[in-house]
């Protein structure tokens, strides 16, 4: 089964969440956005969704009883939205059991390294304190573990020896902006997807 109609998970700013509903409308994406989850009310990715016209399920995560009663509850919508497909976009928590057994090799994330260098938080910082002369970007299956699952695309970014991270950030996000779109799309037409 292809990833066709896919949910949108994040937890801020949402540019990746643009770049998808643009590639999109561009044509260079038949995956559609069906819905956006994101578990920090106020983040700017919601007034995007709302303004795209996709529907946002907006959840406080210490409102439910545990990890696992807000993952069934998130769980829940996305099968009522026939989600085949979900994509983390910025979506800062650890996926959990109960979505990872329902969509087993089915949850993309996208981070701002070259993994397995500088996982966690704060990769571009990571970057530069390390003085590396090279970093970028990698796309992935979720697994349990913090970026840690198989690698599905990678593209190189070089460090400039003035970049602070404003600019790298910069650097990379006009990189994710053109991979993230460009992977969906190549896993939207696998027949038997990921
Ligand atoms: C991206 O840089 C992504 O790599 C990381 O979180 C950031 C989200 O940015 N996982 P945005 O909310 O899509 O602008």
């Amino acid at each position: 089964m292809a990833m066709k109609q896919l949910a949108v998970f994040a937890s801020g700013t949402g540019s990746n969440f643009d770049a998808i509903m643009q590639a999109k409308q561009a044509g260079t994406l038949d995956a559609k956005v069906e819905l956006v989850v994101c578990d920090r009310p106020g983040a700017p990715v919601i007034a995007k969704a709302e303004q795209a016209g996709v529907p946002v399920l907006v959840l406080r995560p210490k409102d439910f009883d545990g990890k696992a009663l807000y993952e069934e509850h998130v769980l829940s919508a996305c099968r009522a939205h026939d989600i085949d497909g979900i994509i983390l976009a910025g979506y800062m928590r650890l996926i959990g059991p109960t979505l990872l057994a329902s969509y087993q090799q089915r949850i993309l994330n996208i981070h701002p390294s070259l993994l397995p260098a500088f996982p966690g938080k704060d990769a571009v910082g990571q970057a530069l304190d390390k003085g590396v002369k090279m970093t970028g970007v990698t796309v992935h299956y979720v697994d349990d573990g913090m970026d840690t699952g198989p690698i599905i695309a990678q593209e190189a970014v070089p460090v400039a020896d003035d970049d602070t991270k404003e600019s790298l950030q910069a650097k990379i996000q006009a990189v994710e902006h053109r991979l993230y779109p460009e992977v969906i799309q190549s896993l939207s037409m696998k027949e038997e997807s990921l």
